[in-house]
C-alpha cells in the first residue's frame, strides 16, 4: 500500500511535472493534494509540451487513475478547459480523473477579492497568482466555503451562495472601495453549467484511494508549490495558503501517514522565486540574468520572469528534514553546464554571527548575507544525459557536495525537459 509523495524541496518550478510524469510509468495513482491553479507543472513528451494547473501529472499515461483530492481548491472553469484540451490533444480524462466531493471551490469573488488585497496600498504586496487561492482556503478555514459535492444539491448551494456573496460584496465595497462586486444570479447559473460537465468526474476520492491502498495499489501524491511557499513552514507572509510540504499529503488525500513509504524532494541545481519574499541567495545582476536565459525561466501560470539565485542548502536541508525527503531528484543540472564557477549557499550570515538553519523571522531572513563555497563549472554538456557515467567529473562532485550538505542523495538527476534526459541511480 505505499504512497510516494513528490514534493518540491524550494520556492516551486522545481521540475516537479516532469519527474512526476516520469514516475507515474511505477504506480497505479496521481493524485494531487493542495493548491490550486496556482501551479503550474510542465510536461515534455516527444517535443509537446503540456502545461497543468489542476490536472495531476500523472494525466499522459493511459491506464493511470488521476485524483484531484479534498485539500485542492478547485475552479471548475479551469479544470474542464484543461480536461477538454487533454481530450482535444489526444488522452482520455473520462474514466481516468475523479475530483473529490470534498474538494472546495474557487468562486468569481475569491479572485475579485485576490485582486483587491494585492492592490490595497496599506498591506504588503504578496505577488500572488491571482487565482484566488487566499480567499478560497480563507472561507475554508472561516467554514462558509463551497464544496465540490454543493454543486449536485442546488438548493443548498444557492442558500450558501447567498450568504458568502453577502459577506463579500461587504468587504469589496466597503474595505476595498470596489464597485467590482459578485452577483448571485449569475453565479449560480454559471456554476450549475459547470455541475453538469463536471458530474462524470465528481467522487468520494478519500475512500477510493484508501480502498485501492488496501488492495495493494500504488499511489502518487503529487504536491504543488514547494516548501518556502508553505503556510506554515515557508517565508510567511510571502507563501502560499496551503500545507505544501510532504505532511499536507495525508490531510490533503484521506490517507494514513503509514501509508507513505517514500518521498522524493524535488531541487532544482540553482534556486528561483516568482512573487515577492526573502531570497537569501538572489543574483540581482547578468549571473541571475544567465540562469534565467540558459533556464528559460519564466512563470508557467503566470508568465513573469522568475527571481534566479545559486542553490541554498540551508534551505535544502531544511526541506529535506521537514518532508523525511527519502531521496532528492536534482533538476535542470544541464543549465549549470556553462559556468566558469558554481556558488553553493553552505550557511547564513546573520549580524555577524553564522547561522544554518531558516530564521523563523522575515525580515532577518530578508538581510542575512549568503555564505558560499565556490565549485569549479564542468563546462561540458550534461544536457540530455542518460547514465551517471556520462556526467563530467566536477558534476558528479557538484552533486556529492550537495547532497553532503543536505542529507540526502541525489536519486534522480534531470538533465532536460524530456522523459529520457534523466538519470536515476542506485544510491
Ligand atoms: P513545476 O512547477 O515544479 O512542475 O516546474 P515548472 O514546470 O513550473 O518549471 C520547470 C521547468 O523546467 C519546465 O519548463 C520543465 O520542462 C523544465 N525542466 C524540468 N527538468 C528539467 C531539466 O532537467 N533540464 C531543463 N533544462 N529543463 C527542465
Ligand atoms: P508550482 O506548483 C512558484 C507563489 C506566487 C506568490 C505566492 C502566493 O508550479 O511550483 P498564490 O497565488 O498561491 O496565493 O501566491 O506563491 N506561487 C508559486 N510560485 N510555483 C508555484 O507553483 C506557485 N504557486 C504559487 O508567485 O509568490
Ligand atoms: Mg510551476
Amino acid at each position: 500500500m505505499p504512497v510516494i509523495v513528490v514534493v518540491g524541496t524550494q520556492w516551486g518550478d522545481e521540475g516537479k511535472g516532469k519527474i512526476v510524469d516520469m514516475l507515474t510509468e511505477k504506480v497505479d495513482i496521481v493524485a494531487r493534494y493542495q493548491g490550486g491553479a496556482n501551479a503550474g507543472h510542465t510536461i515534455v513528451v516527444k517535443g509537446e509540451e503540456y502545461i497543468l494547473h489542476l490536472i495531476p501529472s500523472g494525466i499522459l499515461h493511459k491506464g493511470k487513475m488521476c485524483v484531484v483530492g479534498n485539500g485542492v481548491v478547485i475552479d471548475p472553469k479551469q479544470l474542464l478547459d484543461e480536461a477538454r484540451e487533454l481530450e482535444e490533444r489526444g488522452f482520455e480524462t473520462k474514466g481516468a480523473l475523479f475530483i473529490s466531493n470534498r474538494a472546495h471551490l474557487i468562486m468569481p469573488y475569491h479572485k475579485l477579492l485576490d485582486k483587491a488585497a494585492e492592490n490595497q496600498t496599506l498591506a504588503k504586496k504578496i505577488g500572488t497568482t491571482g487565482r484566488g487561492i487566499g480567499p478560497a482556503y480563507s472561507d475554508k478555514a472561516s467554514r462558509i466555503g463551497l464544496r465540490v459535492g454543493d454543486l449536485f444539491r442546488p438548493e443548498e448551494f444557492r442558500k450558501k451562495l447567498i450568504r458568502a456573496v453577502e459577506q463579500k460584496n461587504s468587504i469589496l465595497k466597503h474595505l476595498y472601495g470596489t464597485d467590482d462586486v459578485a452577483n448571485v444570479d449569475e453565479i449560480y447559473n454559471e456554476y450549475m453549467e459547470y455541475a453538469d460537465k463536471l458530474r462524470e468526474y465528481v467522487a468520494d476520492c478519500g475512500t477510493i484511494l484508501r480502498k485501492a491502498l488496501k488492495a495493494g495499489k500504488t499511489a502518487l501524491a503529487e504536491g504543488a508549490q514547494g516548501t518556502m511557499l508553505d503556510i506554515d513552514h515557508g517565508t510567511y507572509p510571502f507563501v502560499t495558503s496551503s500545507s505544501a510540504c510532504s505532511g499536507g499529503a495525508c490531510a490533503g488525500l484521506g490517507v494514513a501517514p503509514n501509508s507513505i513509504t517514500e518521498v522524493i524532494g524535488i531541487m532544482k541545481a540553482y534556486t528561483t522565486r516568482v512573487g515577492e519574499g526573502p531570497f537569501p541567495t538572489e543574483l540581482e545582476d547578468a549571473m541571475g540574468e544567465k540562469l534565467r536565459s540558459e533556464g528559460g525561466e519564466f512563470g508557467a501560470t503566470t508568465g513573469r520572469p522568475r527571481r534566479c539565485g545559486w542553490l541554498d542548502t540551508v534551505v535544502g536541508r531544511y526541506a529535506v528534514e521537514i518532508n523525511g525527503v527519502t531521496g532528492i531528484a536534482l533538476t535542470k543540472l544541464d543549465v549549470l553546464d556553462d559556468f566558469d564557477e558554481i556558488k553553493i549557499c553552505v550557511a547564513y550570515d546573520v549580524d555577524g554571527k553564522r547561522v544554518e538553519t531558516i530564521p523563523s523571522e522575515g525580515d532577518v531572513l530578508e538581510r542575512v548575507t549568503p555564505v558560499y563555497e565556490t565549485l569549479p563549472g564542468w563546462k561540458s554538456k550534461t544536457a540530455g544525459a542518460s547514465k551517471w557515467e556520462d556526467l563530467p567529473q566536477k558534476a558528479k562532485d557538484y552533486i556529492a557536495r550537495v547532497e553532503e550538505l543536505i542529507g540526502a542523495k541525489a536519486t534522480i538527476v534531470s538533465t532536460g525537459q524530456s522523459r529520457d534526459a534523466t538519470i536515476v541511480r542506485n544510491v
